[in-house]
């Protein structure tokens, strides 16, 4: 399954990458991990989920659509919707993996246990866990979406194209 390719690192062929998250709104911590995920994966579907501990600032549909504006240098991304299971989505679209960022131990324990569900369901599918860069560590959707409401520049944390969408939407609900 290994394909080496001169300069490019190491492709894994034919096999699709998932990387599910609730992306509310997608950062710019999100985004490197879909670009290592894409140079990586012959293909990757980012797919925007529930997550049913949280309530959203953004529609789904919204919270996809930056994701596209978000990663149009990427020709194998995609960007998908699914308010299901994530076992079943992988298993409809034959993902052979499913791609998350880990930023400390604090993300750990819960990351392992979703992986450890998600392979009970479908195990064809293996969880991978790419290492956040260090200048990500801190960085979250909640975290970008408490500094926006109180008038804190978000401008290093999301991605330049969505950066005025989601200043609008944190002044429309204060
Ligand atoms: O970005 P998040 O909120 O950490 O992502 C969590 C998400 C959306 C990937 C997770 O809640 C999820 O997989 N939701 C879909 C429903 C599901 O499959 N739940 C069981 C996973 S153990």
């Amino acid at each position: 399954i290994f394909h080496f390719t001169k300069g490019k690192g190491t492709s894994l062929n034919n096999i699709i990458a998932v990387c599910p998250g609730s992306f509310d709104p997608v950062t710019v911590g999100h985004i490197d991990i879909i670009h290592r995920a894409a140079s990586m994966f012959s293909k990757v579907v980012v797919v925007v989920m529930k997550n049913t501990a949280k309530s959203p600032l953004f529609t789904a549909e919204e919270r996809a659509q930056m994701i596209r504006e978000s990663t149009t240098d990427l020709p194998n991304v995609t960007v998908d919707v699914f308010d299901g299971l994530l076992a079943d989505y992988t298993k409809a679209i034959g993902a052979g993996a499913i791609v998350k960022g880990l930023r400390a131990m604090s993300d750990f324990e819960y990351e392992f246990q979703m992986a450890l569900t998600n392979k009970k369901l479908n195990p064809n599918t293996e969880t991978v866990f790419f290492t956040t860069k260090a200048e990500y560590m801190y960085l979250s959707s909640s975290m970008v979406k408490q500094v926006g409401s109180f008038g804190g520049d978000i401008s290093d944390f999301v991605p330049e194209s969505i950066h005025q969408k989601v200043i609008e939407r944190l002044e429309r609900k204060l």
